[in-house]
């Protein structure tokens, strides 16, 4: 067989820009002001992430990656998965030792990475075609805020969500998505989780302030991905990127602080926003789970988790469900 690569656009021309338009006015003119974390992954914005899961503190794609290379084997005999589809894929990196396995296991046929990013969606995919040639691989540009168009392809399908992008939704958000996910499937699906652990403090805000500066520049991404599409003049040196540790919500939060008082125009939107000296924007949670916590939000949207495997410090768990089988 020849490798193809399909990139399919789900969603209407318009999407992006009318969705960006609302996210932006609703979120800067809200008290406390706040930003969708999608909007971080433009193409450099893709590649800051990149370089955010090769740095030193950054611990969670090394875990990650770590329970991957012990556990795809069982992952592929758990599952016989002949397609496998994954959201919010990125890089698709980690996600070779996966596809590995799978057809080591003599099932896959079809890979389906699914990502709001076009950019990191097509580079992903043009290196897979080449490394896999055996492969059918179909990209789609889709927002899993919005809808969840998971592909056909032949059963059985695991639907993999990996590097705990699931702990950047607010508990809402994770529920409306997980039954989302829930409903798409058919018995024979399972699904595979990857999410980060509570741990200490300090290890938790270090990898969201790293001492190069990285997460800093992602941080600041955000306001340049606005500058260049509604036309704003934010100014990246008068904000400060911010991580705090929310104890009472255990999660990661993410902020740009204003160095000084100052307004920016977004003209595109007809609007002036007005930061005070010290006021914060909330560009990002990043939730961290225990393990009865997660299971209860999967249990709640009709999933079960079957198994779960960590690395060896405890740092991650990656989990495998699947649809609650209905009683009586
Ligand atoms: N799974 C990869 C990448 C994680 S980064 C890894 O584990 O390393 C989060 C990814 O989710 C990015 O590629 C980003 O573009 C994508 N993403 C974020 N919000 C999204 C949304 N609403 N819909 C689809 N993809 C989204
Ligand atoms: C994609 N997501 C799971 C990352 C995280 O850890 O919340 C994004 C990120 N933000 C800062 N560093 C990495």
């Amino acid at each position: 067989m020849t490798t193809s690569l399909t990139v399919h656009d789900t969603l209407p021309e318009d999407h992006f820009a009318r969705t960006l338009h609302e996210d932006v006015r609703a979120g800067l003119t809200a008290r406390p002001k706040s930003l969708p974390p999608k909007w971080f992954y433009d193409a450099r914005g893709s590649e800051l992430f990149t370089r955010i899961t090769r740095l030193p503190e950054y611990y969670l794609t090394r875990a990650e990656r770590q329970i991957l290379r012990a556990h795809a084997p069982d992952i592929a005999r758990h599952t016989r998965a002949r397609t496998l589809i994954e959201l919010g894929s990125g890089s698709s990196e980690k996600t070779r030792t996966l596809l590995d396995a799978l057809i080591a296991g003599g099932t896959l046929r079809h890979y389906a990475p699914i990502d709001v990013s076009r950019d990191a969606l097509t580079s992903a995919a043009e290196s897979l075609m080449a490394a896999y040639p055996d492969l059918e691989v179909t990209a789609t540009v889709a927002d899993f805020d919005d809808q969840l168009p998971l592909p056909e392809g032949p059963g059985p399908r695991l639907v993999a969500f990996l590097g705990s992008t699931i702990g950047n939704f607010d508990p809402a958000q994770r529920a409306a998505f997980l039954g989302r996910l829930s409903a798409a499937l058919t018995p024979t699906d399972a699904v595979l989780i990857g999410a980060d652990l509570v741990k200490s403090p300090t290890t938790l805000v270090r990898a969201y302030d790293d001492a190069q500066g990285v997460t800093a520049e992602f941080n600041k991404n955000l306001l340049r991905v606005l500058n260049r599409e509604l036309d704003a003049d934010f100014e990246p040196g008068a904000f400060d990127h911010h991580a705090v540790w929310n104890e009472g919500a255990e999660r990661v939060e993410m902020y740009l602080r204003a160095r000084y008082g100052h307004t920016v125009k977004l003209p595109v939107l007809d609007l002036k926003v007005t930061f005070a000296q010290g006021e914060s924007l909330r560009t990002e949670l990043s939730t961290k789970f225990r393990r009865p916590r997660l299971a209860a939000d999967l249990n709640r949207a009709s999933l079960t988790p079957t198994h779960w495997w960590t690395d060896p410090q405890n740092r991650f768990t990656l989990l495998l469900a699947r649809p609650t089988e209905p009683t009586g």
